[in-house]
């Protein structure tokens, strides 16, 4: 079940709406243009708002779904026969959400259809809060949108987000589980954004708006 679970979210996760949309779009392969990454803030600065909402939105969706398929799997389990009452549901179903989170922030950023590139799994990665529990999902959102406001930088408020999320869910007392897929997962979106944090060290990471073509 484990692996099922993997494997499904890896392959959600894995779902290239940038490259889609920006190759349907202008037949430009995303990854060539901009930061490289596959995600929205690489889609609004190459194609506009409208594109770029819309990666927003549907790779926040695959996180959502990622998490909904756990939730549903097991209330089905708690309904059904197939699993012994000596199973506790309760206890394997935040760590089933945890694996099931990681695995589509894995596949966002290494996706098995654009041969292991990706984006950095920030929408993603909100999508799965949002899902998990949407006070702490809003929170993060809510920590990005002060400095994106302040600063005009998505990826300082990307890893901004990253490093308050673990905060925010010991502040609204979550399970083990979760906390611990705010450092794991919290970790990775960080490491995602090196090259953002070389250029913001150095000072020349585009604000929103700069068309930079900062990394092939
Ligand atoms: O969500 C990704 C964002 O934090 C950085 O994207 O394209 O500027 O590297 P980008």
């Amino acid at each position: 079940l484990c692996a099922a679970i993997f494997v499904v979210a890896y392959l959600l996760g894995s779902f290239p709406t940038g490259y889609i949309a920006v190759k349907q779009l202008t037949g430009i392969d995303i990854r060539e243009v901009g930061s490289g990454s596959t995600g929205a803030t690489n889609v609004l600065r190459t194609l506009g708002k409208g594109p770029g909402a819309f990666v927003l939105g549907v790779d926040c969706l695959k996180g959502v779904f990622a998490i909904a398929l756990v939730y549903a799997l097991f209330n089905f389990a708690a309904t059904s026969n197939f699993v012994p009452k000596t199973v506790d549901l309760q206890l394997w179903q935040p760590w089933m959400v945890i694996l099931a989170g990681l695995a589509a922030i894995l596949g966002h950023s290494k996706s098995i259809f654009l041969g292991f590139t990706g984006g950095k799994s920030v929408a993603t990665s909100l999508g799965i809060l949002l899902a998990m529990s949407w006070q702490v999902g809003l929170a993060t959102l809510g920590v990005f949108a002060v400095v994106v406001a302040i600063s005009r930088i998505v990826s300082l408020s990307s890893i901004s987000g990253a490093i308050a999320v673990s905060i925010l869910m010991l502040l609204f007392h979550q399970p083990l589980p979760y906390i611990l897929f705010s450092i794991l997962g919290g970790f990775y979106v960080i490491i995602r954004h090196r090259s953002n944090i070389e250029r913001l060290l150095a000072g020349t990471e585009p604000k929103i708006g700069q068309k930079v073509v900062t990394e092939a």
